[in-house]
């Protein structure tokens, strides 16, 4: 069931049901937290690992945007009172098991932009009709750069297959990552998901979310001639 109210401003926000004004500021506060932890822990490291000064020049570019990402959740979580120090790394959130792993090489990097990147579109996909309006203007802003982000990772991973040695390496990085991306959407029973869509503050539920990436994660992957690696649980 859904509860049909809109907000269309973080002033409107201060009059709308607790339930409400909680549920859109626990996902502004992921959304800074895993913006920040993201750009520093894989976009940032990876300008080093970058082979050309054409490649480093576009990493530089999608680190430039993850960090821009927590700016402006930041930005907005600051408007509507949440303290900042719930919205970095360390002290609010645990953050998810992917950030646990340092980046080690550029395939790793393109492995991330061309699986995690699409499952960050997702998310932003899911709030683009959101009834809180500035999440939905930021998600609305966001989404081109999270596409140039995806688009990053088809071309460089389109680069990587063309040698025997590169599209092992960036198997490999897959093999790695995948395990962790599907839980990226959450716990199937998640009493949060389902205040977020009694209030229409997002759309579908998280194994909804979970089902579409993993087959449009297969497609992207199949693509480029890569596999994903069979799933030990259902996530
Ligand atoms: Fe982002
Ligand atoms: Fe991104």
């Amino acid at each position: 069931m859904t509860t049909l109210i809109v907000v269309k401003t973080v002033e409107e926000l201060k009059s709308a049901p607790e339930e409400f004004r909680e549920a859109v500021s626990k996902l502004v506060i992921s959304h800074a937290v895993n913006e920040l932890y993201g750009a520093q822990v894989f976009d940032e490291p990876a300008i080093a690992f970058a082979p050309t000064p054409y490649a480093k020049w576009l990493t530089c570019r999608v680190a430039m945007e993850e960090y821009g990402h927590h700016v402006r959740f930041k930005q907005l979580g600051v408007q509507m009172g949440i303290p900042e120090e719930r919205m970095v790394p360390g002290t609010g959130k645990r953050p998810l098991s992917i950030f646990e792993f340092p980046l080690k090489t550029w395939e790793e990097f393109v492995a991330i932009k061309l699986l995690a990147d699409l499952a960050e579109i997702l998310q932003v996909e899911d709030l683009l009709h959101c009834a809180f309006h500035p999440l939905r203007n930021l998600a609305r802003a966001t989404m081109p750069e999270e596409r140039f982000h995806a688009q990053f990772g088809e071309d460089f991973s389109a680069e990587l297959v063309k040698t025997e040695d590169g599209k092992a390496r960036l198997q490999a990085a897959v093999d790695a990552y995948w395990p962790y991306l599907p839980s990226f959407f959450g716990g199937s029973k998640s009493r949060n998901n389902e205040i977020f869509r009694k209030w229409n503050i997002k759309q579908r539920t998280n194994d909804e979310m979970r089902v579409d990436y993993i087959k449009r994660a297969t497609e992207v992957a199949t693509k480029y001639g890569l596999t994903l690696p069979a799933l030990q649980q259902a996530a």
